[in-house]
């Protein structure tokens, strides 16, 4: 038998004898895997070692933890340099252009060192994978990647990466949308400590400068059972800290069999033992209810931290975005959160030169930025994104007059979180010790309940804790403190 045959028999044999039921299936794929990580070792003589690049926002991040979580039950080691890995994937992200173009950039420095170790497995997974075009650009430039898959079925990369190492072309498998939720299987965490938990997937908004819900597809909301029950689980692992992750958590419970909100949904977590920090990502303005800023003002575990993307301060802008709110209903909102909240953090996105967009109009957003004072703000240059409804309006704004406004508002932006920041200058806040400071030795950083770092002398075996520090110095958006 040739080496190919032999090669599709094994594979052949490992297909025929995998389990039907989801979880059960994959738990044997990682078995296989761990056999193959095995035999390997034996012949190199080394431990196999793999590297995750990940782009993008918060769910990427998790999507990652999971991944990591399925390579090292097979036996893999993480590797700090795509140098002296044996498995390198990147996580993709596709909001913006610049980030697609990266991951091409990369791609072509991998290739290089897959010609030094041809054992290298390449691959490619999140966002950008949903798109058809990138993925013809792989099957027709990009050849020497072995996996691709998509956001859909990362519960499934066990099994996909086992069909990679037993066949000799490039596995690609895709999936357009899903309605299956498959969280059961082993996770990585990155911090011992804080750690996401997925609510809800999808989206189903569609502004119309915005590609997640072609990517992410529709929402998808998990059980509050299972959530809860994940968070009994963490916290038992030592987890004090939660983020909440969706696209859009207001929307949670649509379509689920329970009759449950968001604000149900966060009053329940808050009050389950053991959690000191709960944070929750993204709420969109447009159905943020009172009976949310009820919970929150009511829980002293709730971090008091709202981002509240804006998007844009013009009315119009916001219509022809398909943001279905006013500006008028957006500054109420903050008015609202802040009487029943009075010392909240608050923090925003913002996108400059959105297709039509005038000067008076970006005025404007400047204009909100100084009624709302944001404590900080994610500013971006608007990406035309190809299938979105925005790339076929006419009158998309010119580069250097978009560049232009674009530093005006991050000025304004900088110049208030300054103003901001240094309003706790002088005070003592108890912070989460989250990792060393990787500029200056000796350091520890900390970060703040609203979501800002401090850098002060101390121990690492703090890492984990909370402890009081004193903000001697604020440095703009971070201040240098004191161990107290
Ligand atoms: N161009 C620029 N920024 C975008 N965002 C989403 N789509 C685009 C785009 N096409 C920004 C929005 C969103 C954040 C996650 O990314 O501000 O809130
Ligand atoms: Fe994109 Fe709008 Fe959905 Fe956010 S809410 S992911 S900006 S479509």
């Amino acid at each position: 038998m040739s080496k190919k045959l032999i090669v599709n028999k094994i594979l052949y044999d490992i297909l025929e004898n995998a389990p039907e039921e989801e979880i059960t299936r994959q738990e044997y794929f990682i078995e296989q895997l761990k056999e193959y990580v095995a035999t390997k070792e034996k012949v190199l003589n080394r431990k196999l070692k793999y590297i995750i690049n990940t782009f993008g926002c918060q769910m990427n991040a998790r999507d990652s933890e999971k991944i990591s979580g399925i390579l090292e039950s097979a036996g893999f080691m993480p590797s700090d340099d795509e140098k002296h890995a044996d498995f390198v994937l990147y996580n993709t992200c596709t909001v913006r252009e610049n980030a697609n173009n990266k991951v091409y950039g990369r791609l072509g420095y991998l290739n290089s060192l897959k010609q030094k170790n041809p054992d290298m497995i390449i691959a490619l997974c999140g966002c950008m994978m949903q798109e058809e075009n990138v993925r013809e650009k792989i099957k027709t430039t990009y050849r020497f990647v072995d996996l691709v898959f998509g956001t859909h079925n990362i519960f499934k990369f066990a099994e996909l990466l086992v069909s990679s190492i037993y066949t000799n072309k490039q596995v690609m498998e895709v999936w357009d949308k899903t309605d299956k939720i498959v969280e059961e299987l082993p996770i990585v965490r990155k911090y011992s400590y804080k750690s996401g938990v997925n609510i809800m997937f999808g989206c189903d908004n569609f502004c119309s400068y915005c590609i997640v819900p072609y990517v992410r597809g529709r929402e998808r909301s998990r059980k509050s059972e299972d959530i809860i029950n994940e968070i009994k689980k963490l916290i038992s692992d030592g987890v004090t800290e939660i983020m909440l992750l969706g696209q859009n958590v207001n929307s949670y419970g649509k379509g689920l069999d329970e009759k449950i909100t968001f604000a149900e949904l966060l009053d329940r977590i808050a009050k389950i033992e053991g959690l000191k920090r709960i944070r929750f990502m993204t709420s969109h303005p447009k159905d943020l209810s009172d009976e949310l800023i009820d919970v929150i003002a009511k829980h002293d575990n709730i971090c008091k931290h709202f981002h509240l993307p804006v998007q844009s301060g013009s009315t119009r802008v916001l219509t022809e975005m398909n943001r279905h709110y006013t500006r008028e209903q957006y500054l109420a909102l903050v008015d609202k959160i802040r009487a029943k909240i009075p010392n909240i953090a608050l923090t925003t996105d913002i996108i400059v030169g959105f297709p039509g967009e005038t000067e008076e109009e970006f005025e404007e957003t400047l204009d909100l930025v100084k009624r709302v004072r944001y404590d900080s703000a994610f500013t971006f240059i608007y990406s035309k994104r190809t299938g979105t409804r925005a790339a076929l309006m006419e009158d998309q704004i010119p580069e250097d007059v978009v560049s232009k406004r674009f530093d005006r508002l991050l000025k304004e932006v900088q110049k208030i979180s300054e103003e901001k920041a240094k309003e706790l200058t002088g005070k003592t806040v108890e912070v989460l010790i989250e990792e060393e400071n990787e500029k200056e030795e000796g350091f520890l950083t900390g970060r703040l309940e609203n979501n800002s770092v401090v850098h002060f002398k101390g121990d690492k075996t703090l890492i984990g804790s909370y402890k009081n520090v004193h903000l001697d110095e604020c440095k703009g958006f971070y201040y240098i403190g004191t161990l107290q």
